[in-house]
């Protein structure tokens, strides 16, 4: 199966919204949101979740599998950071999320960033060995994802 990657735009809207939720209950250690409070989310919200960020669908034939999305960087000027990252169970191991990240160091070196990053959950190994794959380096910088989930960043300087 040949994957695509595409840029979601404010239409893709519902696409965007379940897969998230599905996202948010599947791996709900992963994401600082909750299921809960993203539910109550309405269309004006999605639409600009999805049309506004550098938001990205993973597709295999035509299914909507895998979902990240490139930001502005909340910690570093000159970066851009990734977030929310998920590849639908089904779809795992194939290597999806390391070209979603490829997809978004190639936006962010086109918007000339100094770098990219992105945090990680305490005991989220798969994630952490994806992106050390990718490049990415643990930073030490510690934050709290939610009280007693502790999370660390991990960045990739682009030349
Ligand atoms: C982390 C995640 C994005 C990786 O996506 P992916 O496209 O499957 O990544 P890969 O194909 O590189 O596989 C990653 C690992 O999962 C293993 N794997 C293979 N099939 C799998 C399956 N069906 N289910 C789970 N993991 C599987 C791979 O063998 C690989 O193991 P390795 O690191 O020891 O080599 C995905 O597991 C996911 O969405 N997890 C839940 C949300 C999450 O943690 N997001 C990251 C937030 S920072």
């Amino acid at each position: 199966m040949t994957l695509t990657i595409c840029r979601a735009t404010a239409d893709d809207w519902r696409e965007y919204r379940d897969i998230r939720l599905r996202a948010l209950a599947g791996a709900p250690d992963a994401y600082g949101s909750t299921l809960e409070g993203e539910s109550a989310f309405g269309e004006e919200t999605w639409r600009q979740r999805s049309g506004s960020s550098y938001a990205l669908f993973g597709m295999l034939e035509g299914r909507a599998v895998a979902i990240a999305a490139g930001i502005p960087d909340r910690h570093e000027a000159e970066s851009r950071e990734i977030v929310g990252m998920w590849v639908e169970p089904d779809a795992r191991g194939r290597g999806i999320a390391a070209s979603l990240v490829e997809a978004l160091v190639d936006w962010a070196t086109r918007e000339r960033a100094a770098a990219i990053a992105l945090w990680v959950s305490d005991g989220n190994e798969t994630a952490r060995r994806v992106y050390e794959r990718c490049g990415f380096i643990p930073t030490g910088q510690r934050d709290l994802l939610r009280p007693g989930l502790g999370e660390e960043r991990m960045r990739r300087a682009l030349s």
